[in-house]
This record gives structure tokens, C-alpha cells and sequence, in this order.
């Protein structure tokens, strides 16, 4: 899990096509004026939502509030519609080819990393020598500047809050581990990838602790508030939604991780040992997210309009992640989570560019685009609107990115209790 596609609300752009089949292409590109816009509309998404319920104020109109309530109301009818027995015996019908292509992704407990194969192990080296390997770790995290350092919390509190994460996955129908012990492939896998992301959490945590860099206490209690906290999920117990946005979810995180890797790497911050760390993480979100794509794909397969609706449903609403409701205490966590997006827009580890490349990245995997045979009208649409989704936010993007050159904001300064109180400066939205 990520806490990177957290904060793209792109969903709620809800846009009737402009566009309709077409895909457009990304631009690659990540400057200033990249992160700047993206921001706008991160932040601005964000506020339209939150703000109701935080504050008991409401940006909404009272149109608006009627047309959001029927879209609650339609939005439910939707995904329990996925709860029908046909619908429902896809999911079942798979399971022999969950145990053939998508358990074998996991790795055997033997064969995979653990936290202390990358970090200095008293046991081995002893005394002295771990005492020398805990300077040079120190020596080298000390150059790690602090926009990097607070997304690099962010990422271990999102890993850390993990057992939010195969509780969601329990609540889906008939791929649940009902017992907790469950032999079914389904079952396996959950607990499998479960097991395998908790040391995400492991080794971050320690690497953060030895550097020193960090005010751990202030970070426990993030972790703290996080867990107690939960997520928000649409469709919670519908198996397409969920494997839709897990999808989503695991690329963004192999994104972010990867991205971190780059950036405090030797060509970066210099910290090689940190690098190396990310990557290592970032290899695995790869591997959980060929499985979940490919369940997806499975999906589309056996039902393609069933599949392609429930895209464009996950799509059209925002995408809750995990650290939707992080916090540092003295914010509201939706508060804190909106200054946190400008600092990791603004540091290049996940960038609205990055949630965008997602999205096409996966309509490309699902062939959404070329798609036609199976589709109801309403299938039809789904995939109108996807295939127009990537060039809205682009168009987004930019927009944002006039308004905020115009606007001329100056940087804002943010102190952080998780690095100590030192402040971040970046431009608010
Ligand atoms: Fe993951
Ligand atoms: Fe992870």
C-alpha cells in the first residue's frame, strides 16, 4: 500500500467525456509548474469535500447537495448490484486460476528479503562493527534534506498501518478469509501479501530509527492515530471495486517508493544504504501489482462490462488511500493530509503526473479502449469515460497551473513535529 495515490481525488472530477474514446497520451514531464498546478487541484478537490464535514461548513451548493445525495444513493444501488450470486460466482469460478497465476507471485517466506538483510545486524557483526556501520548509516542519512525525510514517514506510517489494509480486503465477498485460516486460493493470497508488506513497515521504521533523524515518538503516535483512524473504502465488499483499486494502488506505491529511491539515492541525496531500502520495497509493490492487474484483466474477461463499470466507478469517485486521514496531532487530519500533498508534490515523489501516467498505464494493461463486444450502454459509457478521464486531468492541470502562476501565492513555511519542528516552505494552493 501506498501513501502516494492518496491524495489524488481525480474522481471527483466526475466529467461527462470531452473527449469521448479517446485516450489521450501523457506528458512525461515533472517540473515546477508540474507540481505547482497539481497541487491546486489536489488541494482544491480535496477542500470541497472535506471541509463540510470538518468544519460543518460547506463549500457545496444546495443543488450540488441534491445531486451528491442521488449520487450516493445511485453510487450504492451500483456496486451492490455486484453482490448478485452470478456476479459473485465469477469470483469462485477463478479460484483454480488464482492458485495457477496469482499465488506464484508471491515469494516463499525462503526466498524472500528480510528487514535485516538491509540494515547493520548487531548479532553479526558485532560491538564495535555495529557500531561503525550505525555511524556510516547516520553519516549518510544526515544529507537526506527535510522534504524527503517528512515523505519518507509518510510512506512508513502508511506501511505501518497495515492492518487496516487485509481487513479491507476481508470485508470482500467470497475472496475473504472468513475464518482467518481459510485454504482457499483467495485466502492464501491475502494473508501471503499481507505477510509480505509488513515488512515494508519493519524496515523503514528501523532504518528510520537508526538514522537519527527522526522524532520516532511523534512518528509512533502518527502511526497510532492512523490505525485508530481506518480508511474510508467505496464499494467495501465488492470484489471487482476492491481489486480495481488495489490495482491502482500497488502501482502508485512501486511509483512512490521508486521514486524516493531515485531521490535520495547517490545521484540524489547520496544516502545509497536508503536507496537501496526503497527499492527493495518498491520490487515488491511491483510483483503485488502484476497480481492484482491481472485479476482485474481476469475480470474483464469473464465479464467485461461488470469489470468496466466497476473502473469507472472506482475512477469517478475519489481515491481513498490510506493516509487520507494522517495527522500529526495538531490538525485535522484532512488539514494536515492537504499540506502534506503540497510537500510531496513539491519533493517529486508522487506527483499528480504520476497518478495520471496510473490511469492510462492501466487502461492500456485492460484494453479499455479497444473494448466493445459485451458492453451494455452502460459499459459503453464507462469506457467513454475513462478513455476521456486522462486528458481532463491534464487539462486540470494546467488550468490549475495558470491559475497559480496568476495568482503569484508565496510559500508558506510548515513545521513538522515528525523532523523536530523544522519547517518545509512550499506554496499552498
Ligand atoms: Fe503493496
Ligand atoms: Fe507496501
Amino acid at each position: 500500500m501506498t501513501m502516494a495515490s492518496a491524495f489524488y481525488r481525480f474522481g471527483y472530477l466526475s466529467c461527462k467525456p470531452s473527449v469521448p474514446g479517446t485516450c489521450k497520451p501523457a506528458a512525461a514531464g515533472r517540473g515546477n509548474g508540474g507540481i505547482h498546478h497539481a497541487l491546486a487541484i489536489t488541494r482544491s478537490n480535496w477542500r470541497c469535500r472535506n471541509m463540510a464535514t470538518a468544519s460543518g461548513e460547506t463549500t457545496v451548493a444546495p443543488a450540488g447537495r441534491r445531486r451528491e445525495k442521488k449520487d450516493v444513493v445511485e453510487g450504492e444501488e451500483e456496486w451492490r448490484s455486484y453482490l448478485a450470486p452470478q456476479k459473485l460466482e465469477v469470483l469462485r469460478q477463478l479460484e483454480p486460476w488464482v492458485e495457477e497465476h496469482v499465488l506464484p507471485l508471491l515469494k516463499p517466506v525462503e526466498a524472500s528479503w528480510q528487514p535485516s538483510d538491509l540494515l547493520p545486524d548487531p548479532a553479526a557483526l558485532g560491538s564495535d562493527g555495529f557500531q561503525a556501520a550505525c555511524l556510516e548509516l547516520r553519516a549518510a542519512a544526515a544529507g537526506v534534506p527535510d522534504d524527503l525525510l517528512v515523505c519518507l514517514v509518510a510512506n512508513m506510517v502508511t506501511e505501518e498501518a497495515l492492518p487496516t489494509y487485509p481487513s479491507g480486503l476481508n470485508r470482500l465477498e467470497v475472496v475473504r478469509d472468513a475464518t482467518g485460516a481459510d485454504a482457499t486460493a483467495w485466502a492464501r493470497w491475502i494473508r501471503g501479501w499481507s505477510a509480505e508488506e509488513n515488512r515494508h513497515g519493519d524496515v523503514l521504521n528501523r532504518y528510520m530509527h537508526l538514522s537519527g533523524r527522526f522524532d520516532m515518538r511523534e512518528v509512533e503516535r502518527t502511526v497510532q492515530r492512523l490505525i485508530r483512524d481506518g480508511m474510508v473504502v467505496h464499494a467495501p465488499a465488492s470484489p471487482f471495486h476492491g481489486f480495481v483499486y488495489v490495482a491502482f494502488q500497488e502501482r502508485a506505491t512501486a511509483i512512490a517508493h521508486g521514486n524516493t529511491a531515485r531521490l535520495v539515492g547517490a545521484r540524489g541525496a547520496g544516502d545509497a544504504a536508503l536507496a537501496r531500502i526503497c527499492g527493495t520495497v518498491a520490487a515488491d509493490e511491483k510483483r503485488h501489482e502484476a497480481a492484482y492487474t491481472r485479476v482485474v484483466a481476469k475480470l474483464f474477461e469473464a465479464d467485461p462490462d461488470a469489470a468496466m463499470r466497476a473502473v469507472a466507478y472506482v475512477m469517478r469517485r475519489r481515491i481513498d488511500m490510506p493516509t487520507a486521514f494522517i495527522n500529526d496531532g495538531r490538525h485535522s487530519g484532512g488539514d494536515f493530509y492537504a499540506r502534506f500533498i503540497a510537500i510531496a508534490e513539491q519533493a517529486g515523489t508522487y506527483t499528480v503526473s504520476d497518478y495520471r501516467g496510473i490511469l492510462e498505464h492501466l487502461i492500456r494493461q485492460w484494453g479499455v479502449e479497444e473494448l466493445a463486444a459485451g458492453l451494455t450502454g452502460d459499459g459503453r459509457r464507462a469506457r467513454d469515460y475513462l478513455c476521456a478521464l486522462p486528458y481532463k486531468i491534464k487539462r486540470m492541470e494546467e488550468k490549475a497551473h495558470d491559475r497559480a502562476v496568476k495568482a503569484q501565492k508565496k510559500p508558506t513555511r510548515i513545521p513538522i513535529n515528525w523532523i523536530f519542528d523544522r519547517t518545509i516552505t512550499v506554496i499552498l494552493p
